[in-house]
C-alpha cells in the first residue's frame, strides 16, 4: 500500500478493429458531441478504437450518476424480496406511527401488505379485499401502536455471531490500516442465533459493518434479518449496490448507495503500532491514491466521450481502489466510528480535504460538544449515531453523555441510536431510543432515531423506515407505546412475512399505550455542556435532621428481608407522606396519620408530585468501584493472581486470599451515576481470569473516599470463584473446589473455605452453562452429606439456570442473573430463554415458580445507573406475575440474601412517577448510614 497502484494492464492488448456497433455507437457520440459531423468523421477514421470502447463510454456515462432507487421503482407492484406463498394481510384497527412528517404523523386505522409491499394504510373497506378472500390474513390490532420495522445503522450481526466460535468471528481483518476492498458480506454468517432475537425485539434491517481496528475497514452491507427461502447470505440483502457475481456496477442502470466502514482515535492503533498523527496520514494516502484513480478515470472519460480515442487504452480501473473511488464520486455512505473531538476534527478536515461527504459519524461521544465543527465536514453534516448511556468505557468515551441526543437534536443535526451489536444486543435497540426519550429527546425524534433516520442516512429512505403505500412491508405491531418501557412486539413483518409464529405477549395497561412524560433535565443538560461532558455529580445533604415528603404516590419498604407495599395513594385515596429524621423513616402514610401539622413550619418539605420513596438498589457483576475507566490500566485496581490458574507470589504466603476492600477506588463517574439513580450499594468481588476472585467487599457508592463514616458497608461479604471459564478444565475447577470445601487447607483461604462449608460465608460461583451447573449442584450435596451443614451457594450469570429451575430450587441455590435479559453470546450460554414474545416466561419468572431467590446483576459498570429500569423491564416481562413490590426485590432484598450483605435501609425518593418507569426522576436519598436526606441536584 505504499506505492501507487499501477494502471489495470492485466487485459491482453489486441489489434483494435472496427465492428459495426462500436462504429455506431462512435458515430452517435460524435453526433452529439461534436458541430460538425464531417469533420469529426474524418478524425474517427483515423482513430484506433480499442476492442472495448462501447463498455468505456457506458462507464463514462454512469461514473457520476447518483445512486438511489431507479426511475420505475415508485411504480413497483411486487417486491424484489417478495417470496410466493406470502399471504396477503390485513392489519386492522392500528395507531400507526408512520414515520412521516418529521415523525409527527399518527394515522388511525388500517394497513394492507401484499407481495412484499405496503399496498395501503388508512381506513381500508374490507369489502376492497374481497378478491383476496381466500388467502386473506387479519391481524386485529386492537388499536395497538403499529410503527416501521426498526433500523439499526451499526450492527456485526451475522460477522460477530453468537454463540461466539472459533472461525464465527470475522468482524475485524488485521492485515491493514486502510483496506476499502474488504466487504462484511464476505463473512456473513446466516447461523447466528441474534437474527431470530433481534427480530423478536422488532429490528427488520442491520447495516452490517467491518470492525474499527482499521482506519478504513471496509465495505458494509444493509440486510434484512429474516430467513429467506435461499438460505444464503446473498439473499439478505437489501439493494446490493453491484453484482453478486463481482464488484463491477451494471452502467446500464441506476447505482445503488454502497457503506463503507471508517474508524479514527484509537481503536485503528490496534492493527499497528501507530499513533492518531500516523492514521490520519494512512487515511491521506489512501485517499491520495483513490483520487489519482479518480483523476486518471475522469481525464480518459473526458478523451473518450470527446471521441479521442489516440493511445488511450483502456478504461483505467483497480480493484483494490474503486470503492474508495466511489467514496470521492460521493456513491459511498461512510460511517465513521470517530468518538472525540480530535479525531472528529481530522475526520472533517480529510473530508474537505479530499471532497467527500461523511453520513454519519459513529459512538461520537463528544459531538454534542462541537455541533458547529460536524457542519464544517464536506456536504450534508454527518448524523451522529450513538449509544443511550453506555459509555466511559474508555478515554474516549468519557466524556460520553446521556444528553448528547437532545443537544444534538437542539442543534439541527440528526440522531440515531444504534447497538453495535453484540456491544449491546440489537434486540434491544429500542431501548437505546427509549433513554434517549427519557432524557430529553422529544418523543417523534426519539421513534425516528431508530428508524427513519437511519433508513435515511443509509440511503434507503425510498423503501424501508416508513409506513406508506410503494414501502417495503416491513411493521411492528406493539404491546405498548415503543417508548414505554419493556415495549414488545406481538408481531414483526419483513416483506410482508409474519415472523413470529405464536408470540406471547400480555395485556399492558392503559398508562402504557401513552407516551411517557419524562422529566425535565434542561438544567442537567446545560451543565454537562457547561462543564465539557465532566459535571460535578454532587447530593447535598439537607442540613435539618428532618424532611417530610409529600405528595407521595406509593410507598415500599424493607421488612423481614421483603419488600412491601406500605402505602398507596390509590387506596388511601390521598397522597402520602414520609417523615424523614436522621435519615430513617419515622412515620409513612396520610398527613393526618403522620400528624404532619404539628411539625414547625421551617421543616423542610419536598414535594414528590406524585412520585414513590422505595427501598434503594444494590448492585453487584461488574467491577464498579475496583476501576473508573475499564479501558484504562492506570485507572484500576487491577487483576488478582489466581493459586490454579498460575503461580502466585511466595511474598503473598501460602493460601493468599484477596479482598476487594483493599482495592476499592470512589468517586467514579459511573459510581456516582449510579448513586443519584438510587443504587447506593454495591458489591464487588476482586477481578480476576482465573479460578478464584477472592473476597467481596459492599460499599456506599455515594462516598467520597474510604474513609468517609458509611463508605464501607461490609469489608467481607462473600467468596467467589469462577466456572465461566475453561482453562483450566471445568473437571479441574470442580476438583479444586471439592478440595477446598472438604480439605482444612492452610492460610486465610482455608479460613475463608471452612466458614463456607460451615454456611456462614456465601459461596459465590460465576457460572452459564446448565451442565457445569447440574455438577455443582451434586458437589454441594456431596459436600454437604459429609459436613451434615448447609452451604450458602449462588450462581452468577445463569444463562441456562431456567433449564435446571427445579433443581436450583431444591437445592436452595440463589441466582443472580446476569446479564438481566440473557444474550447466547457463548456456547455455555447459549441455551436461554428469551422471554415474551419468543417464550411465555423469561427466566426470571421460571426461576421464581420454582422458588428460587433470584437477583439482576450488571456486566459492565456504566449500566449500573440503568438497574432502576431492569427492575422495572422484569416487571413488565413477568406479565403480571411479577409486583413492584417482588420487583424491587430484585436489585435489593434478594441480593442481599444471595450475597450475605446485612439489610440495608437506604430508600430513593422520585419525583413524578416511581423508580421503576420512565416519569420518575430520582431527587433524594434518605440514607441511615449517613444519618441524613441527600438530595440529587
Ligand atoms: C379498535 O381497538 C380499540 C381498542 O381495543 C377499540 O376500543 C375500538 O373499538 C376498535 N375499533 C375498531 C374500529 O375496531
Ligand atoms: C451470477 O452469475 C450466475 C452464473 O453466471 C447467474 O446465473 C446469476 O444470475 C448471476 N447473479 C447476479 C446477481 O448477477
Amino acid at each position: 500500500m505504499d506505492k501507487l497502484p499501477t494502471p489495470n494492464t492485466h487485459r491482453p492488448q489486441r489489434a483494435p478493429r472496427f465492428r459495426p456497433l462500436q462504429l455506431a455507437l462512435v458515430l452517435l457520440v460524435a453526433s452529439v458531441t461534436s458541430l460538425s459531423l464531417l469533420t469529426r468523421w474524418r478524425e474517427v477514421k483515423l482513430v484506433q478504437l480499442p476492442i472495448n470502447a462501447q463498455e468505456a463510454l457506458q462507464k463514462c456515462q454512469s461514473l457520476n450518476k447518483t445512486p438511489g432507487p431507479p426511475p420505475d421503482f415508485h411504480s413497483r407492484l411486487a417486491s424484489d424480496r417478495f417470496e410466493h406463498d406470502t399471504p396477503p394481510t390485513l392489519i386492522k384497527n392500528a395507531t400507526i406511527w408512520t414515520g412521516r412528517i418529521a415523525g409527527l404523523e399518527v394515522v388511525t386505522g388500517d394497513i394492507f401488505l401484499d407481495k412484499g409491499l405496503i399496498i395501503s394504510v388508512g381506513n381500508i373497506d374490507a369489502r376492497s379485499l374481497d378478491i383476496y378472500k381466500a388467502s386473506l390474513v387479519t391481524l386485529d390490532a386492537g388499536g395497538r401502536w403499529v410503527t416501521p420495522g426498526i433500523v439499526d445503522m451499526h450492527s456485526h450481526l451475522g460477522v460477530d455471531s453468537a454463540p461466539a466460535l472459533k472461525g464465527a468471528d470475522d468482524t475485524n481483518s488485521l492485515k491493514g490500516i486502510t483496506q476499502p476492498w474488504l466487504r462484511s458480506l464476505d463473512g456473513l454468517n446466516t447461523h447466528d442465533d441474534a437474527y431470530a432475537l433481534s427480530i423478536s425485539g422488532g429490528v427488520t434491517t442491520a447495516n452490517v459493518l467491518p470492525g474499527s481496528a482499521n482506519a478504513i475497514g471496509g465495505q458494509a452491507f444493509t440486510i434484512k434479518l429474516r430467513p429467506t427461502t435461499a438460505r444464503s447470505p446473498s439473499s439478505m440483502l437489501l439493494e446490493p449496490p453491484f453484482s453478486l457475481n463481482g464488484t463491477t456496477l451494471d452502467p446500464s442502470l441506476t447505482p445503488r448507495w454502497r457503506q463503507m466502514k471508517h474508524a479514527c482515535g484509537e481503536n485503528p492503533s490496534r492493527v499497528y503500532d501507530g499513533t492518531r498523527m500516523d492514521t490520519i496520514w494512512a487515511f491521506r494516502q489512501a485517499y491520495n491514491t483513490a483520487q489519482q484513480v479518480k483523476k486518471k478515470q475522469d481525464e480518459y472519460c473526458s478523451k473518450a466521450l470527446n471521441s479521442q480515442w489516440e493511445g488511450l487504452g483502456d478504461f483505467p480501473e483497480d480493484l483494490q481502489w474503486e470503492a474508495l473511488v466511489d467514496v470521492l464520486r460521493g456513491r459511498v455512505k461512510v460511517h465513521t466510528h470517530c468518538y472525540e473531538t480530535t479525531d472528529l476534527d481530522g475526520l472533517v478536515r480529510l473530508s474537505n480535504e479530499f471532497q467527500f461527504p461523511i453520513a454519519a459519524f459513529h459512538h461520537a461521544h463528544e459531538t454534542y460538544l462541537v455541533p458547529d465543527l460536524l457542519k464544517k465536514a464536506y456536504g450534508t453534516p454527518p448524523a451522529v449515531a450513538l449509544f443511550a448511556t453506555n459509555a466511559r468505557y474508555k478515554r474516549e468515551a468519557y466524556r460520553g453523555s446521556e444528553f448528547a441526543p437532545r443537544i444534538l437534536a437542539d442543534n439541527g443535526l440528526r440522531v440515531v441510536m444504534k447497538s453495535d451489536h453484540p456491544v449491546l444486543n440489537s434486540r434491544h435497540l429500542l431501548y437505546e431510543a427509549q433513554q434517549a426519550h427519557y432524557y430529553g429527546l422529544s418523543h417523534y425524534l426519539a421513534l425516528s432515531s431508530v428508524i427513519t433516520t437511519p433508513a435515511t442516512v443509509l440511503g434507503l429512505d425510498h423503501r424501508i423506515g416508513f409506513i406508506k403505500p410503494g414501502h417495503d412491508a416491513d411493521v411492528v405491531v406493539w404491546d405498548s407505546h415503543p417508548l414505554a418501557l419493556g415495549a414488545t412486539p406481538t408481531q414483526v413483518f419483513i416483506d410482508g412475512i409474519a415472523q413470529l409464529d405464536e408470540p406471547f405477549f400480555s395485556e399492558k395497561s392503559q398508562a402504557f399505550q401513552k407516551v411517557p412524560q419524562t422529566p425535565d433535565f434542561t438544567e442537567e443538560a446545560e451543565v454537562a455542556l457547561k462543564y465539557e461532558g465532566l459535571p460535578p455529580l454532587p447530593t447535598r445533604k439537607v442540613p435539618s435532621n428532618t424532611v417530610i415528603f409529600t405528595n407521595v404516590q406509593d410507598i415500599f419498604v424493607r421488612q423481614d428481608g421483603q419488600i412491601h407495599e406500605l402505602f398507596s395513594a390509590t387506596s388511601a385515596g390521598e397522597p402520602g407522606v414520609v417523615v424523614v429524621q436522621h435519615g430513617n423513616i419515622v412515620c409513612s402514610g396520610t398527613k393526618t396519620s403522620c400528624a404532619v401539622d404539628q411539625f414547625h413550619s421551617d421543616i423542610p418539605l419536598v414535594d414528590l408530585k406524585g412520585g414513590s420513596i422505595s427501598p434503594s438498589l444494590l448492585t453487584f457483576g461488574s467491577p464498579l468501584g475496583l476501576e473508573h475507566i475499564q479501558g484504562e490500566k492506570s485507572t484500576k485496581d487491577g487483576r488478582v493472581f489466581d493459586p490454579l490458574t498460575g503461580t502466585v507470589p511466595d511474598i503473598l504466603g501460602e493460601g493468599s486470599v484477596i479482598k476487594a476492600v483493599d482495592g476499592l477506588h470512589f468517586s467514579g463517574r459511573d459510581q456516582l451515576l449510579a448513586y443519584r439513580t438510587g443504587v447506593t450499594t454495591a458489591v464487588t468481588a476482586p477481578q480476576g481470569a482465573g479460578f478464584l476472585s477472592g473476597l467481596s467487599v459492599a460499599f456506599d457508592t455515594g462516598s467520597e473516599h474510604g474513609l468517609v463514616d458509611g463508605a464501607i458497608v461490609q469489608e467481607v461479604v462473600a467468596l467467589h470463584v469462577n466456572f465461566a471459564s475453561n482453562t483450566p478444565s471445568i473437571s479441574t475447577r470442580i476438583a479444586a473446589l471439592r478440595r477446598l470445601l472438604t480439605t482444612s487447607t492452610p492460610g486465610e483461604l482455608g479460613v475463608a473455605f471452612e466458614k463456607v462449608s460451615q454456611g456462614s460465608l456465601p459461596l459465590v460461583v460465576e457460572v452459564h452453562s446448565a451442565d457445569v451447573i447440574a455438577s455443582l449442584i451434586r458437589l454441594k450435596s456431596e459436600v454437604e452429606e459429609i459436613s451434615g451443614l448447609a452451604i450458602r451457594l449462588t450462581f452468577l450469570g445463569a444463562s441456562e439456570a431456567h433449564l435446571l429451575a427445579k433443581e436450583i430450587g431444591e437445592a436452595r441455590i440463589g441466582v443472580i442473573l446476569n446479564p438481566a435479559r440473557p444474550y447466547p453470546g457463548s456456547w455455555q450460554s447459549r441455551r436461554i430463554l428469551p422471554g415474551p414474545p419468543l417464550t411465555k416466561l423469561g427466566a426470571v419468572g421460571t426461576l421464581l415458580e420454582h422458588n428460587v431467590i433470584v437477583g439482576l446483576g450488571i456486566e459492565e459498570q456504566w449500566s449500573a445507573r440503568n438497574l432502576r429500569f431492569d427492575v422495572g423491564w422484569a416487571a413488565l416481562d413477568a406479565g403480571g406475575r411479577l409486583s413492584k413490590a417482588k420487583a424491587l426485590a430484585l436489585a435489593s432484598v434478594n441480593l442481599e440474601q444471595l450475597l450475605g450483605v446485612e439489610s440495608q435501609a437506604n430508600y430513593v425518593a422520585t419525583q413524578g412517577g416511581s423508580i421503576l418507569d420512565f416519569q420518575g426522576k430520582v431527587v433524594g436519598i434518605i440514607s441511615q448510614r449517613k444519618g441524613a436526606v441527600e438530595l440529587v441536584e
